[in-house]
């Protein structure tokens, strides 16, 4: 076995996508134990590439690589399946000369002691180099195949988007630009985009968006002017939607019921001064939003707790805006976390939808009379989103009434509003909101 921080990119990516695949891990996770740290910039961005890359079409690449072997690969040679991916990847898509990308995918199979794998895998990515074309056209004949989606979310976003789910597919394994959210608190959005132009950086602004630039190739958070003293944070441009839309006074008392790691905390703050509680179940990734907003140099409470469980932290006080930003599927973020595609199941949107309706019964009681409560996920799924808000007004009639969001992106679904993928450059995204009467 290579050392844990291998410094040869794809020896990397082998650990990386054996983690996510084989483990479970988040990629995020994986990169962060097993992405070479001390090797020079090239190194780390190629082995993050690769895992990028191979998350994204895994089902294509599998496809691919089993029409040209016999027999499948036993389960403790995982590791040469995923190198044969990463192989086929470099050929397909990846800007590394063929001699190259075939001779190191090889190398690492012999690294790993498996000098039969390094024979098979020469062979193997040769034979692709000269007959890989019919083999491509049959593989993406079939959808599922082609833009590598599991069985269950093709079904469901065939069954949620009988018009758009090809773009959508397709939308998924794009990359996602980087985009900043400028703190207008502190320098307006023309300004700061001259600044990030005299640093070098290319940006644009989004319309319909009052405080977003879009970079055009992302960069280092270190590199952006004034990040440290809180000019600027990083946040897609459909995420910056729930501060106006919950239009939060500087009278009002806030609650982020769902708040790490604090990008909608911090711009709610940035618009305005709210009191606000910042609450999340998980204390580690609530001490993000401390430090953002730190960072930020805004205030707000933050404190560690189940948003259901009300007697355990409410004071008894109604708030005039609640936002519910629930955990859910993250199928609308799927182009930034490639490996949501596969750790995620069918089961869990059930299991979601209850834990989302839970939130909106715990917490609606909490919201003063003529207050405004933001549902908001990055899901593309109904049941997540429409069927949860569409079932709570049903059971609501009294005392709930749903606006219209009015969002310069996306489609009325109803009651709320939804983005998809790549709709305006933006991650998808579904919003509703609610008043009490
Ligand atoms: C989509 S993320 C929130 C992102 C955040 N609003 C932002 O803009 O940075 C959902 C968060 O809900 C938290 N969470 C899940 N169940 C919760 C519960 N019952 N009470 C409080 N927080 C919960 C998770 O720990 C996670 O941090």
């Amino acid at each position: 076995m290579p050392a844990k921080s291998s410094t040869d990119p794809r020896a990397a990516a082998v650990e990386v996508l054996l983690a996510v695949l084989g483990r479970g891990r988040s990629l995020d996770r994986a990169l962060a134990e097993h992405a070479p740290m001390d090797a020079d910039g090239r190194d780390v961005g190629l082995c993050r590439a690769i895992a990028y890359g191979v998350l994204r079409h895994h089902r294509r690449l599998g496809a691919i690589r089993d029409r040209f072997l016999r027999t499948r690969l036993r389960d403790r040679d995982q590791d040469m399946a995923l190198l044969l991916e990463i192989g086929f990847f470099q050929l397909v898509a990846m800007d590394v000369p063929a001699h190259a990308a075939v001779s190191e995918t090889v190398a690492v199979a012999r690294q790993r002691g498996k000098p039969w794998a390094a024979k098979l895998i020469n062979a193997v990515l040769r034979r692709f180099q000269r007959d890989g074309d019919g083999c491509l056209a049959a593989v993406d004949a079939d959808p599922a195949q082609r833009d590598s989606v599991p069985d269950w979310l093709l079904n469901r976003l065939r069954a949620d988007w009988p018009a758009q789910w090809p773009e959508l597919l397709a939308a998924q394994n794009d990359r996602a630009p980087m985009t900043l959210r400028v703190n207008q608190r502190r320098v307006s959005l023309t300004d700061y985009q001259h600044r990030l132009a005299a640093a070098g950086i290319a940006a644009a602004p989004l319309p319909g968006f009052d405080a977003a630039l879009v970079l055009q190739t992302p960069v280092n958070v270190e590199a952006l002017p004034g990040f440290d003293a809180g000019d600027c944070s990083v946040q897609d441009a459909v995420a910056q939607l729930a501060a106006p839309l919950l239009d939060a006074a500087d009278h009002h008392r806030v609650l982020d019921a769902c708040a790490a790691p604090g990008g909608k905390s911090a711009h709610l703050l940035e618009r305005s001064r709210p009191s606000l509680l910042a609450l999340d179940s998980d204390a580690a990734r609530l001490q993000r939003v401390s430090e953002t907003l730190d960072r930020l140099g805004l205030e707000g409470e933050c404190r560690a707790a189940d948003a259901t469980l009300a007697d355990q932290w409410w004071d008894g006080r109604p708030f005039d805006r609640i936002l519910i930003d629930a955990p859910c599927s993250g199928t609308g973020v799927i182009r930034r976390h490639p490996d949501i595609k596969w750790l995620r199941r069918d089961a869990d949107i059930a299991r979601l939808a209850d834990e989302q309706r839970r939130l909106l019964e715990a917490l609606w009681p909490l919201l003063a009379v003529g207050g405004r409560l933001v549902y908001c996920t990055c899901s593309i799924i109904r049941a997540e989103n429409e069927s949860v808000v569409a079932a709570f007004v049903g059971d609501h009639a009294d005392d709930v009434r749903a606006i219209p969001p009015g969002l310069s992106v996306g489609q009325s679904t109803g009651y709320g509003q939804q983005i998809l993928t790549g709709e305006a450059g933006v991650d998808g995204f579904y919003y509703a909101c609610l008043e009490k009467r």
